[in-house]
């Protein structure tokens, strides 16, 4: 996904009721535990060497160049001002296994995007990290997610349209640029929520790097 310049949300409004999201513990399909929870600025190391572990095809698909220089995504995906907002999710060994983000485009619209280390694909953590930070979106007055996705990314846009109800509303060369209502999180907790154990994170898994 290109990054699109941030535009911070209105001041107040939704905002004002916004609660920082507490660590959660959740159940993965096959069973594994992972904890998500807001990104934090000192992320931004375990978050270089999460980008760099990604595959070529993965860091392709996702930033649209495999050539990507992960000291400068790490610094940007650690970053929180601008009224961006992230959240990452660990593996019980504390290593980050997966990371989102949403960008503003203006007061009611995002830019999201989302990378799964590579051997937990299909395990529904994309799906529960979009879900998570729409839920963050929405009480900040968000109202839709845009998400510009490669036509080739099918499992992208499996889990926009499946979970989301994502809809295609423009196609440019290779890309697709797909939106949905933040409020779809709660299709995606109807429609998969059942499946998950989740709860507060008793305490925060260590730094493993
Ligand atoms: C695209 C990406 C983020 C998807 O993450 P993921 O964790 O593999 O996706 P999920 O496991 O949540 O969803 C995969 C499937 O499981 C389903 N699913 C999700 N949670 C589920 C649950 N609890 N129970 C049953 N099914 C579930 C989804 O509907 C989807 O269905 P499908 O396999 O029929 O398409 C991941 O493949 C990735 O990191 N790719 C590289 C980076 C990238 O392309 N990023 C996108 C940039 S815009």
């Amino acid at each position: 996904m290109p990054s699109a310049a941030p535009i911070p949300p209105e001041p107040g409004g939704a905002a004002r009721a916004y609660a920082r999201p507490r660590p959660e513990l959740v159940r993965l399909r096959d069973g594994a535990m992972v904890t998500i929870r807001p990104v934090a600025e000192d992320d931004e190391g375990s978050l270089r060497a999460f980008l760099g572990d990604l595959c070529d095809e993965a860091r392709r698909l996702r930033f649209f160049s495999a050539a990507l220089d992960t000291v400068a995504a790490a610094h940007d995906a650690a970053e929180t001002s601008a009224g961006s907002r992230g959240l990452v999710a660990h593996d019980e060994s504390g290593m980050i296994v997966g990371h989102a983000v949403y960008v503003p485009l203006d007061p009611r619209r995002a830019e999201v995007a989302v990378e799964v280390a590579d051997h937990l694909h299909g395990r529904g953590l994309g799906t529960i990290l979009i879900e998570r930070l729409a839920v963050t979106a929405e009480q900040h007055g968000i109202t839709y997610f845009i998400a510009e996705v490669l036509c080739e990314n099918r499992p992208m846009l499996d889990v926009f349209r499946e979970g989301f109800d994502a809809r295609m509303t423009s196609r440019e060369g290779t890309q697709e640029r797909v939106e949905f209502l933040t409020s779809g999180w709660r299709l995606a907790q109807g429609r998969f929520g059942s499946a998950r154990h989740s709860g507060p994170a008793r305490r925060p898994p260590p730094q493993s790097r």
